[in-house]
């Protein structure tokens, strides 16, 4: 891969956007290189996180790519459909988020399940200073993470959310030192992946679905009848807390 560092583990994929020439901005080549990581979480679930190389995470798109897009590639949906396949992969997934992320980099994160950040993360969608909007899911999703009033601030006043401001507009989950921000990643997906794998897909699914109590029957329905739960809660009754 040329613009990302995919390490693969059993349980999780760590990948590191890496375009230093361009802080990371998300070019073709990026978009093409994290579907196909996409697919291979698609065919064997895992955990994904999401970090930057440099102290950066991605300073947008591309902006030299996008000057030359016209309304067939925005038709597209070029970076829109990926971050909408990576909202909806079948595990959870954490972006580490150290230095800049703006535009589609903000994006990105936003379509991540939890954002952790250093202390020096900036979230931001400059994109109406291009003469475009941020149309790859932060008009939205920016809305539903951090409520109305800071996502128009965000969008309309081009204001840009130091660490402190994202903790506290609950857009990311913790504030840790640049240094430990793996390892704290780690930690969190350490976490994840003592739950029933099934358990975490099937609340992912209905966490995102917008919500009925049917769908929450017809989960637990599936996971009632699952070994997974008999073995873990066997566990719990025989007093092997994990
Ligand atoms: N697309 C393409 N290239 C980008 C880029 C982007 N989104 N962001 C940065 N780069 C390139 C710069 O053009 C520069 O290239 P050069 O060395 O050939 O001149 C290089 O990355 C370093 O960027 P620079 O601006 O010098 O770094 P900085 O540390 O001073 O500033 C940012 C970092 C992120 C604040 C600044 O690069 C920036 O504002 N980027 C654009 C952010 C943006 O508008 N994103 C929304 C896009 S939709």
């Amino acid at each position: 891969m040329s613009t990302l560092h995919v390490e693969e583990l059993d349980d999780r994929v760590v990948v590191t956007l890496r375009r230093p020439e361009a802080r990371n901005a998300i070019n073709a080549a990026m978009v093409g290189e994290l579907h196909d990581v996409c697919a291979s979480l698609e065919q064997r679930p895992r955990l994904l996180l999401i970090t930057g190389d440099g102290g950066t995470f991605a300073a947008g798109a591309d902006i030299g790519e996008l000057r030359e897009r016209g309304r067939e590639q925005a038709l597209q949906g070029i970076n829109s459909r990926l971050f909408d396949r990576i909202a909806r992969l079948p595990l959870p997934t954490v972006a580490a988020v150290d230095g800049y992320a703006l535009g589609g980099g903000a994006e990105l994160a936003y379509a991540c399940d939890v954002r952790l950040a250093s202390p020096a993360a900036v979230f931001g969608n400059p994109e109406p200073g291009l003469g475009i909007l941020a149309a790859a899911g932060a008009c939205w999703r920016l809305r539903e993470l951090a409520g109305a009033s800071v996502a128009k601030q965000v969008l309309l006043a081009g204001r840009r959310l130091d660490a402190d401001d994202a903790l506290r507009f609950g857009l990311v989950a913790e504030v840790v030192p640049a240094g430990e921000l793996l390892k704290r990643a780690h930690a969190l997906l350490d976490r994840m992946a003592r739950s029933g794998p099934l358990a975490l897909r099937l609340t992912k699914l209905v966490a995102d679905g917008g919500g009925h109590p049917l769908t929450d029957d017809l989960a637990q329905a599936i996971l009632f009848e699952s070994d997974d739960k008999r073995v873990r809660m066997d566990a719990f009754l025989a007093g092997g807390r994990s």
